[in-house]
């Protein structure tokens, strides 16, 4: 057992002074002033710290097949960085190859994340459709733990599907009680952009934004939005990095939409400026998609996350060292696309969030970690500290500063996005299922430690929305009044 002595609990919901104990199970056993510690029960002391649940990470990517390259950070360097940032749950991403079956390659997927030492839980991808796909998506759903599917509306010839795809596969989760998650950008104007530049000899990183300009995004977050409402869907958006995307996501919710949108703790601090970078590699470390945008976007995701328009915050952790990025030299087409980040979310988010006065410690814990445990139907398991859940804790050093550096930190991949940048705001312990895995700079997992998460289908949410488009014939939002 371990008891978390004199720290102050912060949660979505409120804040107290508050001791936990946490069981041999992996569960809080009670919280509450001034707790008994059982005998042969370790300590540790929180004096002076913030006790908050571990953050919950909706969107990762450990070893991914992409681009002709695999992520650098496995399932075991990656999730050892997330606690290293008080980061104890990922959702990850299972991606079966063009035509590929589900169940399969979600089978692989839960073989390579053995080896995690915190836990974690998997979106599957559709990348096509056919029958196995419509079956498999029902054998996840009923059988596997899995209650959100992913599409890309972009990577076209390779992980796109087209409207007729989102529209079968989006009707589909909906009977399952399953959310649809989404990368909206226009595959086919991203094609088509990338060609012209191309054509006109800008074979360099600094046309990969141009590829991508932020009206590819708005359109695709407005047709996705338009497509989930003709089915009377509820949609997750991935990646938010435009003004126009979070306005689409706005407006939808203010038409009574179930519409949810995530940003990267990157696009909140990062600009585009970065692909100015004349050197090559510095600026090929930030091909990602979407990609950093013009400095007002950031002033959209930070109020959407104010607001409670945009709901959850995630890295999109995917990391190519130099080496993979180099695939691209001479054509940024063939860039691996992605960045890393799990390990400083946590920081970035407190550092420019909180100690700026955008959010309050308690939003912080709503972004950061209970927002994605209630829409992925986790919660109170994580996101929550009471008793039963989980206990997977973060001891957060409101004031401690740390420079950031590739030098030191513990993701498996050669450069870090915040190179140089000093934060305040650290985990100074983290616990995962109710044991110390992170200790003043000292990292003690377990190889093997981490634990599969089974998500149940039909979340409040989902059953709402289903109650909803019963009454309304099952035409959503669009269908007659009530
Ligand atoms: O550039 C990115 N984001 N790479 C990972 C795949 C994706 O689009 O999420
Ligand atoms: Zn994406
Ligand atoms: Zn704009
Ligand atoms: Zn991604």
């Amino acid at each position: 057992m371990l008891l978390v002595r004199g720290g102050t609990v912060v949660t979505a919901d409120c804040t107290r002074r508050a001791d936990v104990l946490c069981d041999d199970s992996g569960r809080i056993a009670a919280v509450g002033p001034a707790l008994e510690a059982p005998t042969g029960c370790a300590v540790v002391d929180a004096g002076g710290l913030l006790v908050m649940p571990g953050g919950i990470d909706p969107h990762t990517h450990m070893e991914m097949p992409f681009m002709g390259s695999v992520a650098s950070d496995d399932f075991q360097t990656g999730t050892e960085a997330g606690v290293a940032g008080g980061t104890t749950t990922i959702i990850d991403f299972v991606i079966p190859e063009r035509g590929g079956a589900l169940l399969a390659a979600w089978k692989d997927w839960r073989a390579k994340a053995e080896k995690a030492v915190a836990d974690y839980s998997f979106h599957v991808a559709v990348t096509h459709w056919d029958e196995q796909v419509h079956a498999d998506m029902g054998t996840l759903a009923r059988e596997c733990g899995v209650n959100s599917f992913k599409h890309f509306m972009a990577y076209k010839g390779a992980l796109m599907v087209d409207d007729g795809v989102l529209l079968r596969s989006i009707g589909r989760a909906l009977e399952l009680g399953a959310l649809c998650n989404v990368h909206a950008e226009n595959g086919d104007a991203v094609a088509f952009l990338q060609q012209d530049l191309l054509r006109r000899g800008l074979a360099g990183p600094a046309s990969h934004p141009l590829s991508r300009p932020p009206t590819v995004e708005g359109e695709a977050a407005q047709r996705v939005i338009a497509i989930a409402g003709l089915l009377g869907a509820p949609v997750y958006i991935v990646h938010v990095s435009t003004e126009e995307a979070a306005s689409a996501i706005a407006a939808a919710r203010a038409r009574g939409q179930r519409v949810y949108g995530e940003v990267l703790a990157q696009h909140l601090v990062i600009d585009d400026s970065v692909y100015a970078d004349p050197d090559w590699l510095g600026a090929a470390r930030h091909v990602m998609s979407p990609p950093f945008r013009p400095r007002h976007h950031q002033k959209a995701l930070w109020a959407g996350l104010a607001s409670g328009q945009l709901q959850t915050t995630a890295t999109d952790h995917c990391c190519f060292c130099a080496g993979q990025k180099a695939q691209g030299r001479d054509d940024f087409t063939k860039i691996p696309n992605g960045t890393p980040g799990i390990e400083d979310r946590m920081s970035v988010l407190w550092h420019h969030g909180v100690r700026t006065g955008r959010l309050t410690p308690q939003e912080f814990v709503a972004v950061t970690s209970a927002n994605t445990a209630k829409i992925f139907n986790i919660h109170p398991r994580k996101g929550a500290i009471m008793e039963g859940a989980d206990a997977d804790l973060v001891l957060w050093d409101a004031e401690a500063s740390r420079t950031v550096s590739a030098a030191t930190h513990h993701q498996n991949v050669d450069y870090n996005l915040y190179e140089g940048m000093t934060l305040t705001g650290l985990a100074r312990h983290t616990i995962s299922a109710g044991r110390l895995v992170w200790s003043d700079g000292d990292l003690r997992t377990v190889r093997g430690a981490g634990r599969y998460v089974e998500r149940p289908c039909f979340g409040p949410d989902m059953a709402a929305q289903a109650r909803r488009n019963e009454m309304l014939g099952g035409a959503g939002v669009d269908g007659p009044a009530p």
